[in-house]
């Protein structure tokens, strides 16, 4: 790694500074700066989380704010009736804030498109007009099969106004993943582009689309069709049952649409994540609940007003993305950035450059990033003028205090705070990150959790341990955002999250415990270090990626008998994938076969699931009871010292694979 620091006696400082503070500055213009909230939130639960509602425009009150009569499916602001989009949009118009910038959006090629709030509203009503005219009815699943360009925010605020739940499929996920996303959530309707750009090149969209679509198992009533590439598209003509977006927009020119009034507790949308078994996840965001606590959390941590602009640079395919980059920013009327492109294309200091040009106050992003910065040296940020920032923040994976700390001088300049969020998909929103205008920062640690979380770090047995001893992290009290079920699937919804830690026979919500499956330590301050997850799910860049996926994708290759994946540790990704693969006999295990391996992940999944290494191996290191032991995989993948091998049926294969992995 490149050491790109000149000023050695600042750098040694830091690395003995284990706790900053922030500033007086920040704290005196933070959005929350009395460390009495957490009382407040504890003694007043569930009460507090008025304060979240509070933020929003009701159609209608609430009668309750929670509804704990039948856990796990715990209900809040019952009875309450609202309109994300109306929230989003109408109400920022209406108060005067009609030409305020909504979106900035910054193309690769540096092609860029503003929205103000009025903008972006009119473009919203025509949509709903056009999904409406296309049969989209209330409660209808729509997919998103879009990349970083305006029309997906807009389609999704769209959705939201007739009261259709979305579906976002990220864009780099493969044909095979977006046909078993739409067959999963019974999705009739597709919007999706022609294409977009990748490092200078345009990337053909539709044709994995089309490719999905043809594989849904049931009709499809509709697609529509962002033009993105214009003259550099790839001539697709469209079929029977698709939709030019600019032509329907067109059609519908000027069209409004009511916000369709929805119970607090309808479904908003649907996020399918990865899980221990082969098939994703339909995570359930309502209406009520998620969007309270994303414009909470938004406020809260992320300190956001109107009059900032703010950059989330994550992807809207993503969880971050729906609710830091949509619908947290516009339920609170600021300006928040989108950009298409990746971060060295055409060159390393494009995102600085960004920060310097939209004079950027707020930057959020993953530690994967911010460990490429680092290697990449401090020339890059060094050449742009970065003194708009007031905030940063991190999110996706563990970030190391070496990463945390480079990104606290040479972006924040040591004088922003640095918030390490964790949370999940299915936790809607933030759970564990210091608020910037209460408390210190410790480098590698999330911090506390958020006035009103109650989480808690226990034993195999539920029960806490010591400050500084690895266990596992819990939430032990519901919170607004949090996922309501899987998509009509109750039951894995609690064997999956709730099993492990509740009694599942009883009807008292004490007696229910959420299980996120990471890894954490506490110290006596209360502070959480996340230490990773603990079941089979491995996180590439930030990316959840299930290992059974990838291993069924393997095993679907033409000569593969049986396949284990496992994370090994890597400087930017965190980690990144490593299979074991045993080929049929008679199979040769050459470059070729590697090649068609490869292949078979990324058209199943997506590149991002893409082996960095796979070994053949005759055989794969098992438990007497036939269970792979891929503690063992995962210590070879490392290059870390083989732990204990003695409850394996075959102890000597290690030392083969050991040695195979030393020889490449
Ligand atoms: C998993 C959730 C939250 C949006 C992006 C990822 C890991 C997330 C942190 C953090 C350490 C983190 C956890 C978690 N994770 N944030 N600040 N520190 N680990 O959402 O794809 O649902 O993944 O990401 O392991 O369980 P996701």
């Amino acid at each position: 790694m490149v050491d790109s620091d000149g000023d050695g006696e600042l750098e040694a400082r830091l690395v003995e500074q284990e706790e900053f503070e922030p500033s007086r500055e920040f704290v005196e213009q933070a959005n929350v700066s009395d460390p009495k909230i957490y009382d407040e939130f504890e003694k007043n639960w569930p009460g507090c989380w008025e304060q979240a509602a509070a933020l929003l425009d009701w159609d209608s009150p609430y009668d309750e704010v929670l509804d704990d009569s039948n856990p796990p499916f715990y209900e809040w602001f019952t009875g309450g009736k609202l309109n994300a989009s109306y929230n989003c949009l109408d109400r920022h118009v209406e108060n005067g804030d009609k030409n305020r910038v909504a979106i900035k959006w910054e193309g690769e090629h540096g092609d860029t498109r503003t929205y103000t709030y009025q903008d972006l509203s009119r473009e919203v009503n025509e949509f709903a007009a056009a999904l409406r005219d296309l049969g989209v009815e209330e409660d209808d699943v729509v997919t998103l099969y879009m990349p970083m360009i305006p029309e997906l925010p807009i389609a999704m605020l769209a959705c939201a106004r007739i009261g259709a739940p979305h579906s976002v499929v990220f864009a780099g996920f493969s044909a095979e993943a977006l046909a078993t996303r739409m067959n999963s959530a019974d999705s009739r309707f597709l919007v999706t582009c022609d294409g977009y750009y990748r490092r200078g090149d345009p990337l053909d969209h539709l044709d994995k689309a089309n490719e999905g679509l043809d594989g849904v198992d049931h009709g499809v009533d509709a697609a529509v069709v962002v033009d993105r590439l214009g003259d550099d598209g790839f001539g697709h003509d469209l079929r029977g049952n698709q939709h030019d977006w600019d032509g329907l927009l067109d059609e519908h020119s000027g069209d409004r649409v009511d916000p369709v009034q929805r119970d607090a507790e309808d479904m908003l949308f649907l996020m399918y994540t990865s899980g221990t078994t082969g098939q994703p996840k339909g995570v359930k965001h309502t209406t009520g609940g998620y969007l309270s606590y994303a414009a909470w959390t938004s406020h809260a941590v992320l300190d956001i007003e109107k009059e900032d602009t703010y950059w989330c640079a994550a992807d809207i395919g993503w969880i971050t993305g729906h609710s830091y980059i949509v619908y947290g920013p516009l339920a609170l009327g600021t300006t928040t950035v989108m950009y298409e492109g990746t971060p060295d294309y055409p060159n390393r200091s494009r995102l600085w450059e960004l920060v310097e040009k939209y004079a950027v106050d707020i930057f959020y992003t993953a530690p994967t990033a911010i460990r490429a910065f680092m290697k990449w040296g401090t020339q890059f940020p060094e050449r742009h003028d970065l003194s708009s920032l007031r905030l940063l923040g991190t999110v996706g994976e563990p970030i190391n205090p070496r990463a945390w700390k480079w990104y606290y001088k040479h972006i924040g300049d040591e004088e922003c705070p640095v918030v390490d969020t964790w949370w999940q998909t299915e936790t809607g929103g933030m759970m564990i990150t210091t608020l910037p205008g209460v408390g210190n920062m410790k480098p590698g640690s999330a911090g506390p959790p958020l006035p009103g979380v109650d989480a808690k770090v226990v034993d195999t047995g539920g029960e806490e341990v010591e400050a500084g001893r690895a266990g596992y992290l819990t939430v032990n009290k519901p919170w607004p955002g949090m996922l309501r079920t899987l998509y009509k699937n109750d039951e894995r919804f609690i064997d999956e999250y709730w099993r492990e830690y509740s009694d599942t026979d009883s009807d008292d919500p004490d007696d229910w415990v959420y299980f996120p499956e990471d890894g954490a330590k506490i110290d006596d301050d209360g502070y959480i270090t996340i230490l990773g997850r603990v079941d089979d799910v491995i996180n590439v860049s930030g990316h959840r990626l299930g290992t059974m996926e990838i291993e069924s994708a393997i095993v679907g290759v033409e000569g593969v008998a049986e396949a284990a994946v496992v994370g090994g540790k890597h400087d930017v990704k965190g980690e990144a994938v490593y299979a074991y693969v045993i080929t049929e006999e008679g199979q040769a295990e050459d470059d070729e076969m590697r090649d068609r391996i490869v292949q078979g992940v990324e058209d199943a999944i997506g590149p991002i699931a893409r082996p960095e290494q796979v070994l053949f191996t005759p055989e794969l290191p098992k438990t007497r009871s036939g269970k792979i032991m891929r503690r063992l995989l995962e210590e070879i993948a490392n290059g870390e010292e083989l732990g204990d091998t003695t409850t394996l049926r075959n102890p000597e294969i290690v030392e083969e694979i050991q040695r195979k992995a030393d020889a490449r």
